[in-house]
């Protein structure tokens, strides 16, 4: 009795148990399938991440060597950019060039030129209205100066030749003999004017207005009447002469008496500044002939005026004072009317003890030669465009 309730019990138990165990089975089962999916995500997330790494990997190699082909191209591209600048730079200074060599006309009327054929006149019209549109420079400051030598007398002249680059010096101011350099390091070169190649003229000249261009020396001799003077250089003949019509002995700078007329010449032909009652007048001649093509007076007063240049057909006249102090440029004359009074600042020259007996404007250079107490001086100029070629004057 005892053994089989025992039994029983013992039978209860193992049922139970193994019904736990059963249980307890199912659970290892559930959680077992469980884990392997976990373990899946897990190693899927592994998989992923290690794509993800070595992506990240590539994409970082990418930019980088990306940077880095970018930079090249960068500096690459710099460098164009300055070469483009340096070749635009060359341009400008070419566009100058051709502007310097290509002033602008004063309006002449064709009539007055006495020219034949119609289409000639119509041709010419265009052109002078075409370079009156294309020089558009006026002097803004006086940027540097350069004491070259010392030789001859107080007063005289120094000029280079815009087209041939050869150098001229006029000693004194009634001589008839200049010397011929073929530089201006040549000329300071030279122990005084030793090297240079003398050239006696047929006449002395009178004053500082003289003018060499192309070959051809300008100047004014006093005869019986004021001659002007064409003179070949290249071969020692005269071209031509012409007499102005200048009235008296007044000369055209009161700082400068023994000059009456002052040449400039340059690619627009020959101008003649001189001497009418209290003023200066301009004359613009045919460099050809010598014929007289248009007059205009200035209004630039003569008293007190020192010398006076020409750039992009505007005068300058210079002023100083006796016993002379700072030569000041202040008064401006444009044959053009386009530069407006009070557009031209006054200018200063650097200080000095002298006096500008001339200054001869080269085009070509920017610069000024002047002739002050003896020194043979060069000023160089700083040009700007006139107002009206950024802004236009207002219609009238
Ligand atoms: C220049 O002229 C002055 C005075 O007329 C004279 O003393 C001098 O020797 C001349 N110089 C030259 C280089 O001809
Ligand atoms: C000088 O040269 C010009 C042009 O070259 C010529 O017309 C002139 O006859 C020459 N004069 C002399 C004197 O040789």
């Amino acid at each position: 009795m005892e053994v089989s309730f025992l039994f029983s019990l013992l039978l209860g138990f193992l049922a139970e148990l193994s019904e736990a165990q059963y249980h307890y089975q199912g659970l290892m089962n559930y959680l077992e399938s469980r884990m392997l999916a976990m373990e899946e995500r897990i190693a899927l997330w592994h998989e992923q991440n290690d794509r993800y790494n070595s992506d990240l990997k590539k994409f970082k190699q990418q930019a980088s060597e990306l940077l880095e082909k970018l930079s090249q191209e960068h500096s690459k591209l710099k460098l164009d950019l300055e070469g483009a600048g340096v070749k635009v730079d060359r341009v400008e200074r070419e566009m100058d060039y051709i502007e310097t060599k290509n002033p602008p006309k004063p309006c002449i009327k064709a009539a007055d030129k006495m020219v034949e054929q119609e289409a000639v006149v119509e041709q010419k019209k265009k052109e002078q209205f075409f370079e009156l549109s294309v020089c558009i420079d006026i002097v803004s400051n006086i940027r540097a100066m350069k004491i070259l030598k010392r030789v001859g007398s107080p007063k005289g002249v120094w000029t280079k030749d815009s087209k041939t680059a050869k150098v001229y010096i006029f000693n004194g101011t009634s001589e008839d003999t200049l010397y011929e350099f073929n530089s201006v390091k040549d000329l300071s070169a030279s122990a005084g004017v030793s090297k240079g190649k003398q050239i006696t003229l047929p006449s002395a000249w009178t004053g500082t207005g003289h003018a060499v261009y192309d070959g051809f020396l300008y100047y004014t001799s006093e005869r019986s009447e004021l001659q002007v003077i064409k003179y070949d250089l290249k071969n020692g003949s005269i071209a031509d002469s012409a007499v102005l019509p200048v009235e008296g002995q007044i000369p055209v700078y009161s700082l400068n008496p023994e000059t009456l007329v002052d040449l400039i010449a340059d690619e627009e032909g020959l101008w003649a500044l001189y001497p009418a009652g209290d003023t200066i007048n301009l004359a613009k001649m045919d460099a050809e002939t010598l014929d007289i093509e248009q007059m205009w007076d200035t209004l630039c007063p003569r008293t007190n005026a020192e010398a006076a240049f020409i750039v992009c057909g505007t005068v300058y006249v210079v002023y100083n004072t006796r016993p002379s102090s700072r030569s000041r440029l202040q008064c401006v004359f444009d044959v053009n009317d386009m530069t407006t009074s009070g557009e031209a600042p006054l200018l200063y020259f650097p200080r000095r003890f002298g006096a500008h007996s001339s200054l001869k404007y080269n085009p070509v250079e920017r610069q000024v030669y002047a002739w002050d107490d003896g020194y043979q001086i060069l000023y160089r100029l700083a040009l700007r465009k006139k107002l009206w070629a950024i802004a236009p004057p207002p219609e009238e």
